[in-house]
């Protein structure tokens, strides 16, 4: 296991988290990492930041030609392309050894194998921003006969190093984890953007307003996923009656804020499912 070679076609934020996360848990130089981007010639801040510890080529070829594990990380709508790019170039006995894995939003299992032809190699992840600290979330979706995959044990064996194993779901699941642990995080921002700036405006330090904000979130979930308890408890908790938690909680039910974070939720959810129909109408 400790041989298997993993390559990220994309070396953009989100690997980059995962790789930060990796390397906290002192675990990235016992890997074999190789990732291909337009850039990797002229921009070496990567290979800085991980101590030389993973190979860099600006071809995708390259890649695949060298590695066990492929991960797409790149944008929606450059996958089909950089698809074609390596079927053109590379062995295609060679590809159907691979184990492919696409994290990117909507993408289905059916629309990358109709453009890779590899048969069942082929499975999806969804993981979140939050494994950089080693708090991250992730599922993975794939056909059954991968379970006793050596790759795919390998793979999971690396994100449960930096994050939370919900299940081998549906696409359809897994789509709803797409909005929910994906987005969750810049959802999550705009909460405490808002009762820092609350506090701001009522006279705290933006430095201080900010730094409580972040840290009261991070409590209260501590709280949550230590305890088991149903928010609506956390939240009677600490309602005294006519104090002021209540006054304020009365404000955010008037602005209807639990109907806007579902509508958000949903609204993601919807749009990974427009982007899944979008990528299959370009397999015709
Ligand atoms: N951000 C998240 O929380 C999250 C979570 C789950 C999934 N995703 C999905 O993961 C994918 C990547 O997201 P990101 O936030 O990491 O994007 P990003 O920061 O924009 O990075 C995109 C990467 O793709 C590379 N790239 C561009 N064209 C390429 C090509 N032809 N071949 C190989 N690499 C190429 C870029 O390289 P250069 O810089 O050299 O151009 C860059 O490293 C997206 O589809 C996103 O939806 C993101």
């Amino acid at each position: 296991m400790e041989n298997i070679r993993i390559g990220f076609i994309g070396g953009g934020r989100i690997i980059q988290a995962l790789l930060d996360g990796l390397n906290e848990a002192d675990y990235l130089d016992k890997m074999h990492i190789w990732i291909s981007c337009p850039s990797a010639e002229d921009d070496k801040s990567l290979l800085k930041r991980f101590n030389n510890t993973i190979h860099m080529t600006t071809s995708n070829t390259v890649l695949c030609n060298n590695c066990d594990i492929v991960l797409f990380a790149v944008k929606a709508k450059l996958i089909k392309s950089v698809c074609q790019e390596i079927i053109k170039t590379v062995d295609h006995e060679r590809l159907k050894n691979i184990l492919f894995i696409s994290i990117i939003p909507g993408l289905t299992i059916s629309t990358l194998n109709q453009w890779l032809q590899t048969g069942e190699n082929i499975i999806r992840i969804m993981y979140n921003v939050n494994v950089a600290k080693r708090n991250g979330s992730y599922a993975i979706s794939s056909p059954k006969t991968n379970d006793n995959n050596p790759l795919q044990i390998y793979l999971k064996s690396i994100f449960d190093k930096v994050a939370y194993f919900a299940g081998n779901v549906t696409e359809t699941e897994l789509d709803i984890m797409c909005a929910l642990i994906g987005s969750g995080p810049a959802f999550f921002c705009t909460a405490v953007e808002g009762l820092a700036d609350g506090a701001v405006k009522a006279g705290l330090s933006r430095q201080l307003a900010n730094t409580l904000a972040a840290r009261t979130m991070l409590g209260c979930a501590d709280i949550l996923v230590s305890s088991s308890k149903h928010p609506a408890e956390l939240k009677n908790d600490i309602s005294t009656p006519a104090g002021t938690t209540i006054y304020g909680l009365h404000e955010l039910e008037n602005k209807g804020v639990r109907g806007a974070y579902m509508d958000a939720l949903m609204s993601a959810f919807n749009r990974a499912q427009t982007m899944a129909d979008q990528l299959a109408k370009e397999t015709k």
